[in-house]
Formats: structure tokens, C-alpha cells, sequence
């Protein structure tokens, strides 16, 4: 059997807040509770189980391919909420996006710092089917 990842642990200050902030700026269903935790169903079956923690966490970096149509979407959430986002990781270049690989890409950060981003490529393109 394939090894698929399944769902992380997201661990955030406020898990009902930052589930909705996921699901409302990516545009997916309304998070759902299980557990102790407040769970982001991805598009591939993974989902992102969010988690109260006290203290601070170093920063984690999720990135998510989307579609054009999405990108666009997503993006426009983006601007529409006034949140910073960057054309790099680092933030060198704010109110910018980048087109790696020929696909468009963006960086922004949730409310607990954690760095986001969106590829409508991914990382070194599409793999060639030989
Ligand atoms: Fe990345």
C-alpha cells in the first residue's frame, strides 16, 4: 500500500478561529469538530487538524495547490481581508506574486504566524508522464 499522508496537527492559539480562517480564505467546507480538535478537509483526502497549544510554536509552512480559478479566488480573499502577502518566503517582496514554474504563487500567514502559500504549479513543474 502507497504512504499517503493523512492529516497533520496544526497547533494555533485559538483552533475554532484559525480553522475558520482556513477554510473561509481557501474556500473549503466549515470545519468540522472531532476530538480535540477543530479538522480543515483538504481537496486530496488530508486534513488539518487543528489544535489548542499554550505557548509560542516555531512558525510551520503549509502550501497548497489550487487551480487557476481558485488561485484567483483565494487571492482576491487575500486582498478583500487586507492581509499582507509576498511574492517570496522570506517577505522581501510584499504586494507581489511570483510565476515559478510557469504557474502563479503567493505567501501570506495565518493568525498564529504560520507562512501559507498557494502554487497553481507545483514546486519544478508537472511531472512529464513517460
Ligand atoms: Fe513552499
Amino acid at each position: 500500500m502507497a504512504v499517503e499522508l493523512n492529516h497533520t496537527i496544526v497547533h494555533v492559539r485559538n483552533k475554532e478561529a484559525s480553522a475558520q480562517f482556513y477554510a473561509e480564505i481557501l474556500g473549503l467546507p466549515a470545519p468540522r469538530r472531532y476530538g480535540p480538535f477543530q479538522v480543515v478537509e483538504l481537496s486530496n483526502g488530508i486534513s488539518l487538524d487543528f489544535m489548542d497549544a499554550e505557548g509560542d510554536h516555531a512558525p510551520q509552512h503549509y502550501a497548497f495547490l489550487v487551480c487557476n480559478d481558485e488561485w484567483d479566488a483565494i487571492f482576491g480573499r487575500i486582498r478583500d481581508r487586507k492581509l499582507d502577502y509576498y511574492a517570496d518566503p522570506f517577505g522581501h517582496e510584499p504586494g507581489k506574486h511570483n510565476t515559478h514554474d510557469g504557474g502563479r504563487g503567493v505567501y501570506w500567514r495565518d493568525p498564529d504566524g504560520n507562512s501559507l502559500e498557494i502554487i497553481t504549479v507545483p514546486y519544478g513543474g508537472w511531472a512529464s508522464s513517460v
